[in-house]
């Protein structure tokens, strides 16, 4: 098939390039996440055209010759700015995601994409190349260009309906009993600026604590700048966040989890990440922080049927709090990591 890249850039894509995107982002939906609710083109804009200030983010769109109307194939590449606070940790990776329609898939598209993103990351020095699938073709495509499984997760569902909500509110009822002198704060939207230091090296604590398993990537880095233009992002792009976190006696921060709702995702919210400092652990915080959250949720939240999480399958202690909950394997997925080298080699044999 005769097919050409064109680049695209969310900052000054014209309304036609975005309305091409937009037709290709929903029949990809539909391909990856059939029956879900679809996100709005304006909600999508906003976010892309807000994009991720800490990263250099680079788009690439596949046409069939003479069908330029018709995009079939989608190319996003991202490595760390050298500003960035992340980018010491996590120099040496690009993120990379290769979506091709399924219609024009086995004909060298994707082979394509995975060439421009290794010039992509040669250009920029980059040595290792990562991404993530939870699609049979995509399973089948990591197998045959010999990238690495380096970690295997599970989407999790809870289905309000199916929950032992007396099982919830004991959970939260034992929160205070076992640690008397611990109180919980909820944040909203917005963490106030007195706390966001400490606010922000708990979450990365939390976030680097997750299991990474065979993943070779660095420490991701939370400011309090880089949390302020999340918490921005979804708030313009219609969305709010409902996080709480717990203090201590001594007023240290032991632990937080969060939350993230858009109203183009219906009836469906999302569990972002959940952590409790190593000192504060075995004593239920986590499960109080979660209990009470999800109370809270279905208060402010009533149209909410499903709540939706990702975790590492090697992530025992939060799997075991969300199984406990009622969280239901939704479908597995794999994050895999290829060098530079080694896609250059596969290149050269000319695939297959
Ligand atoms: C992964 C994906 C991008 C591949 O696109 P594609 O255009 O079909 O890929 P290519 O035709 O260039 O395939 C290259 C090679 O990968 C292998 N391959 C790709 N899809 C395969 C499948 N479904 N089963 C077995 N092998 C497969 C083959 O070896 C193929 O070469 P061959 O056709 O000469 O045998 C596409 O399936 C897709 O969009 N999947 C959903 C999104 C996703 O999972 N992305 C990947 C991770 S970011």
């Amino acid at each position: 098939m005769d097919v050409s890249l064109v680049s695209f850039d969310s900052k000054t894509a014209s309304s036609e390039e975005w309305a091409r995107f937009h037709t290709f982002r929903r029949i990809r939906h539909e391909e990856q996440n059939p029956g879900d609710p679809v996100t709005e083109d304006a909600t999508s804009e906003t976010w892309m055209r807000r994009g991720n200030p800490e990263a250099e983010e680079i788009r690439f769109a596949a046409f069939r010759h003479g069908k330029p109307e018709e995009v079939i194939g989608w190319l996003y590449f991202s490595v760390y700015r050298e500003e960035a606070p992340s980018y010491a940790t996590r120099e040496k990776e690009a993120r990379v995601s290769l979506q091709v329609l399924q219609p024009y898939r086995r004909r060298g598209v994707g082979r394509m994409l995975l060439a421009k993103a290794t010039e992509l990351a040669r250009e920029r020095g980059k040595s290792l190349v990562i991404g993530g699938t939870e699609e049979a073709d995509g399973f089948a495509f990591v197998e045959a260009i010999g990238a690495q499984v380096a970690q295997r997760n599970r989407e999790g569902r809870l289905y309000l309906d199916q929950v032992d909500w007396e099982m919830v509110e004991r959970w939260a009822e034992e929160g205070p009993r076992r640690s008397p002198r611990t109180t919980l704060q909820w944040l909203g939207d917005h963490v106030p600026d007195d706390i966001a230091e400490e606010y922000c090296e708990v979450l990365t604590e939390s976030l680097n604590e997750a299991p990474r398993d065979e993943l070779e990537t660095g420490d991701t880095i939370i400011t309090p700048e880089v949390n302020r233009h999340w918490e921005d992002s979804i708030k313009e792009s219609g969305g709010r966040a409902l996080e709480v976190m717990c203090r201590e006696g001594d007023g240290a921060i032991s632990g937080m989890t969060a939350m993230g709702y858009w109203p183009d995702d219906k009836t469906m919210i999302q569990q972002f990440i959940t952590g409790v400092r190593p000192p504060y652990r075995g004593r239920g915080l986590g499960k109080w922080l979660k209990a009470a959250n999800l109370l809270r949720m279905r208060q402010e939240f009533p149209q909410v049927t499903v709540v939706v999480t990702g975790n590492a399958t090697t992530n025992a202690a939060m799997l075991s709090i969300n199984e406990r909950l009622g969280f239901r394997k939704h479908r597995d997925s794999i994050m895999a990591q290829m060098s530079l080298e080694a896609m250059d080699e596969y290149l050269k044999r000319g695939g297959g």
